[in-house]
This record gives structure tokens, C-alpha cells and sequence, in this order.
């Protein structure tokens, strides 16, 4: 860095090293404590988290979820509530007793599904750092099993009929909630990621239906369920997985209200859902597709958000685009319309990947999380890594060349995108974009694999992955990347939050994870004096001793000051 740049630092904090130790690591001056893990009671009448057996058939459901992953926080009367998502299940951790951690009762199958979804929970700071407040009226817990509504342009389509909902517009659970989105009328978003690996067949030569490669369907699950549980046996009920693989919209305000699947943001693998408001006060939201060689996505509502209004339709009644850009710095947003894609409206939001196909869009390195400055008209998307670019097409689906944001084959560093909406309108259809920054190894490449000239030795990582802006404009960037600290990873050490800077390109690493685990999730308290973090899927954390087990940290300055 220059000395220039460094005299401009609007970072409020000395970075420091990378680690490969087995906890986590704050910059000096601030302090880190968990808030809460897997496993934890939300009310009083869950057991306990076991060290050794962790939780049980009856008690998960009424308590902390596992594989932390997007949250965000909110002020509801005066009171803060965090809703978080429960992205998967590690089973040889859950069911620790069985053998290789594989289900065998349909009390374990209810263990696991109790595993996942949702938790929405009271956070409060009686002088002593925030904690959990157990039994508040907010505390609530959404699994694969929790009632839901399905609406938007596919709900009661023959495709989403079952043979428990005929009508196709009741579903139950949400599945693999990876990143989050928060509405301006306060309610939160889930997004359903990797839908795919819960569904299997017990009949080995079923026909799989069109369509089902391109999202990875197959007759081979994840979990079991489908041994014990006949909703996700495809032989039984072939629809269900279109009734996964769409955002859902909760109100952490009501523990009673009923969940919403927004099939008008469109069916893939939702990474996080970032919202922001046109010029005109429509409805934006950004939405990445996480697998190699899938599609960037924006929504745009028809009607307008105004403050007190009627916000019912905003994420039903509205058009889908796809992102294309181009190899000058320009791109564009194509609509996806009957005339578009030559699919019917339903389909469009049933066949999401198909419809991004039929008006090529630009095949992408892994979109994840998606993060809109809020000081300035631009948005940033991870792009984590991929390894199959200029290898090879997408499973079922487009080629992948080299070239505009992605513009290295065998990517395994990954890379931001940015881009800025024509007239500083994010409901423009056309934008100007360009890398904020391509991860890389300086210290062990001297071509495009060392990285931008943002990169350096003090501040390497790979595989960018979760995103927040901060209230004063600083991009927080989180890591999901291999962290064996050798060869091309020499230097990066474990998984990482880092604070980059808009203006200046400047990027300084604040935290460390523990090894193993992978930084997804941040949110801030109401006050902005403790920062969020969460700590997925750890090696041999927060108690060596114990089971490992996911957390959310709570990040403070010694000094009390505002940290975002
Ligand atoms: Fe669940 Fe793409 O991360
Ligand atoms: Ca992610
Ligand atoms: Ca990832
Ligand atoms: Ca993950």
C-alpha cells in the first residue's frame, strides 16, 4: 500500500495476520465472545446442549439450529430479534451416536429436519455483552417440517401439486438456507440454496422428470430422507422439489405469521437476496445462483414501497432479468418474459436456469452473496471460485468461456464483480462493471493468478463468499475457500472476514475463523457497537472438548465506539 492510501484509511483498526489455529481473532482493541451455538435452548423447556450426544429427538426444534449462515437483526418495539439461517446438516456431528451419523428411525430423519430452516430469536445487552433471551415472545424456530404459503406466478401450478396439497400452494419447510435479505417494511428473507440434495428415490430406475439435471436432482440424496420420509421419495411425490428453491419472506415480528415462498425472485440455487429501492421507490433485489456456470439475477416489483403502505405484492407482482455483460465494461439486465424465453410465466419461475439459457445470459463463477453500497449507487458480487471455467459446460447446462467478469479458467481464487446502474438507478436496465478485486497468490504467481494489485501479502485470501455493507459504505467480505495454507493457499490461513474500501481498493483483514470453519453471517446491533459474525461448520470449536459446533459471534471495540 501507499503511504498516500495508507494516510487515507477509513479502516478503525490495525489488520492482522492470517492464523490456522482452532479459534478465532479480533483485531487489538476489540474483543470477541459466542453468543450462541448449535444446540443452545431458545426456551426453557429444551434440554440442554450435550457435549457429547448434543441434542436430542424432542429438543432440537426449541433450540439453536445448526450451520449458522446469513442473519440480520432488527429493532421490533424498542426490542432487537436476529433472525439466522440453518443451512445443512453435518450428520456425523448431529446424530453422533449412530453409526457414520446415518439416520435410522424417522425420529432421527425429524432430528435433522428439526436441524435446519430458521431461528429467530431476542438478542439483549444487560451490561455484560448481548446473550440470548430465553422464552421471549419473538423466539421461534421454521424447519423443514414449518407450514409455508407459496405465491407469486408458479403457486398452484400442476408442477408444485402434491399429493397432500392438490392445490400447490402449501408447502411445508424450507430447505438449505444459505444467505438472507432484509426488506424495508422489516421482514426477513431466507434463501433456499442446495434444495437438491434432500430429495432422492427408493426406486434406483425412476425417470427423473425434464428439467431435474440442471438443478442436480437425482435419485441419490444427501440425508436419507427419502428411506423414512415418503414427501421426499421422488418414486412418491415427484413434484416436491419444485416446492423448494425459491426466497421466503418471514416476519420476525410474529412468531405465529406463516412463512411466504416468493416464487416471483425465481427457482435456483438462492445464494442471499440483497434489496434495495429503485429511484422511483420500486423494489430491487439482487439474486446470485451459487453453482459454476449459473446466471447473476435482478428482480424489480411493479408497484412502489412507501413507508406505512401496502407492501403485500411488492415481491409478487414484478419482472425477473438476467444478467449479460459484456466485454467492454458495459451490461444489461434481459427481461425474462414469454416472448423472451418462449415459456409460459409459470415455467419462467419453475425453470428459472432455463429461462436464463434461452436469452444467454453470461454463465458466472459461483455467484454468492450480493452486497449494494448504501452511500453510493453500486453493487458488489462475490464470484467464490471455479474450478470447471473454460473446462467445461454447466451441469445440463450452457458453455462457460473465458472472458468479461470471469476471466480466468481453473478459478480457484474467485473475484468480486461491480457494477453501477445507468442514472445511479438501480432499475436501470443497463450498468457499467468492473472487478473490485481478483483474489490471488502474489507470493506464488506472477501472472493473473497472483491477484490484483489490491492483493497483497498482508491481506490474502480466496474464495470470497459472504458480503454486508456497513452503514458508513465499508464492504465486509467473508471467506469460504480452502484453507489448508499450502501451495496456491500458502499465506491465506483459515477462512477470514475483511474489510475492503470502495474508493481506495484498499482491503485489511479484521477477523479470523477457526480452522475448518467457513465466515458467513454478518449483522450489527441496533447501536452499531457490536458486529455479528458467524462461525459455520468449525473443526474443533467453540470447546475443544466437545462436539464441534456452529456459533455466532459477538464482535465489540474495548472502547465502546460504533463499529459499523
Ligand atoms: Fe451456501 Fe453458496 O453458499
Ligand atoms: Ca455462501
Ligand atoms: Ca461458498
Ligand atoms: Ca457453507
Amino acid at each position: 500500500t501507499s503511504a498516500r492510501a495508507q494516510a487515507a484509511s477509513r479502516f478503525a483498526f490495525t489488520p492482522i495476520p492470517a492464523a490456522t489455529d482452532f479459534t478465532v481473532h479480533v483485531p487489538e482493541g476489540y474483543e470477541w465472545k459466542v453468543l450462541t451455538s448449535w444446540g443452545d435452548p431458545l426456551f426453557s423447556d429444551a434440554p440442554a446442549f450435550d457435549p457429547v450426544t448434543g441434542t436430542t429427538h424432542e429438543g432440537q426444534a426449541r433450540a439453536v439450529g445448526e450451520n449458522t449462515d446469513g442473519m440480520h437483526l432488527y429493532e421490533i418495539d424498542g426490542r432487537e430479534v436476529i433472525a439466522v439461517n440453518h443451512e445443512y446438516a453435518n450428520l456425523n456431528i448431529n446424530l453422533p451416536q449412530n453409526d457414520e451419523g446415518r439416520p435410522a428411525t424417522i425420529e432421527d430423519i425429524r432430528q435433522v429436519q428439526d436441524s435446519q430452516g430458521v431461528a429467530v430469536f431476542e438478542v439483549k445487552d444487560a451490561g455484560q455483552g448481548y446473550e440470548v433471551v430465553l422464552d421471549s415472545p419473538y423466539n421461534r424456530r421454521i424447519t423443514h417440517r414449518t407450514p409455508m404459503r407459496i405465491s407469486g406466478p408458479a403457486a398452484g401450478h400442476a408442477l408444485l401439486q402434491t399429493s397432500t396439497d392438490p392445490s400447490g400452494t402449501e408447502a411445508l419447510g424450507t430447505f438449505n438456507n444459505c444467505g438472507a435479505g432484509r426488506t424495508p417494511w422489516g421482514t426477513y428473507l431466507t434463501c433456499e440454496e442446495n434444495f437438491n440434495g434432500y430429495f432422492g428415490s427408493t426406486d434406483a430406475d425412476l425417470e427423473l422428470p425434464e428439467g431435474f439435471e440442471r438443478y442436480g436432482i437425482g435419485h441419490e440424496s444427501r440425508y436419507a430422507y427419502e428411506q423414512f420420509d415418503p414427501r421426499f421419495d421422488l418414486a412418491v411425490e415427484p413434484n416436491e422439489p419444485n416446492r423448494a428453491g425459491y426466497v421466503v419472506e418471514i416476519d420476525p415480528s410474529d412468531a405465529a405469521s406463516t412463512p411466504v415462498k416468493r416464487t416471483a425472485l425465481g427457482r435456483f440455487k438462492h445464494e442471499n437476496a440483497e434489496v434495495t429501492l429503485a429511484a422511483d421507490g420500486r423494489v430491487v433485489v439482487y439474486l446470485g445462483d451459487d453453482e459454476r456456470g449459473e446466471f447473476l439475477y435482478r428482480y424489480v416489483s411493479n408497484g412502489t414501497y412507501t413507508e406505512g403502505g401496502d407492501t403485500s405484492g411488492l415481491l409478487d407482482d414484478g419482472q425477473l432479468y438476467v444478467a449479460k455483460f459484456h466485454e467492454d465494461g458495459r451490461g444489461e439486465w434481459l427481461a425474462l418474459t414469454p416472448e423472451t424465453t418462449g415459456m409460459d410465466r409459470a415455467m419462467i419461475h419453475i425453470h428459472t436456469r432455463q429461462a436464463g439459457s434461452a436469452v444467454g445470459a453470461t454463465t458466472m463463477d459461483r455467484p454468492e452473496w450480493v452486497a449494494v453500497n448504501p452511500v453510493r449507487a453500486e453493487a458488489y458480487c462475490a464470484l467464490t471460485n471455479n474450478k470447471n471455467r473454460g473446462v467445461k459446460p454447466n451441469a445440463g447446462g450452457d458453455e462457460t468461456p473465458v472472458g468479461g467478469p470471469n476471466p480466468r479458467a481453473e478459478n480457484h481464487y474467485g473475484q468480486i464483480v461491480r457494477w453501477r446502474p445507468e442514472g445511479e438507478d438501480h432499475a436501470a436496465d443497463a450498468f457499467a462493471w468492473d472487478l473490485y478485486v481478483m483474489a490471488g497468490n502474489p507470493e506464488v504467481h506472477a501472472d493473473a493468478y497472483a491477484g490484483s494489485d489490491n492483493v497483497t501479502p498482508g491481506n490474502l485470501f480466496n474464495s470470497p463468499d459472504g458480503m454486508a455493507f456497513d452503514s458508513r459504505g465499508m464492504l465486509w467480505i467473508q471467506t469460504d475457500g480452502d484453507d489448508s495454507n499450502e501451495g496456491d493457499f500458502a499465506g491465506m490461513g483459515n477462512n477470514q472476514m475483511l474489510c475492503g474500501d470502495p474508493e481506495t481498493g484498499e482491503i485489511a483483514r479484521f477477523m479470523t475463523g477457526p480452522k475448518g470453519s467457513e465466515v458467513t453471517g454478518a449483522t450489527f446491533s441496533a447501536d452499531r457497537r457490536t458486529m455479528f459474525v458467524g462461525i459455520q461448520h468449525p473443526d474443533n470449536f467453540p470447546d475443544p472438548e466437545a462436539l464441534p459446533r456452529s456459533s455466532i459471534v459477538a464482535i465489540r471495540r474495548l472502547d465502546g465506539a460504533e463499529i459499523g
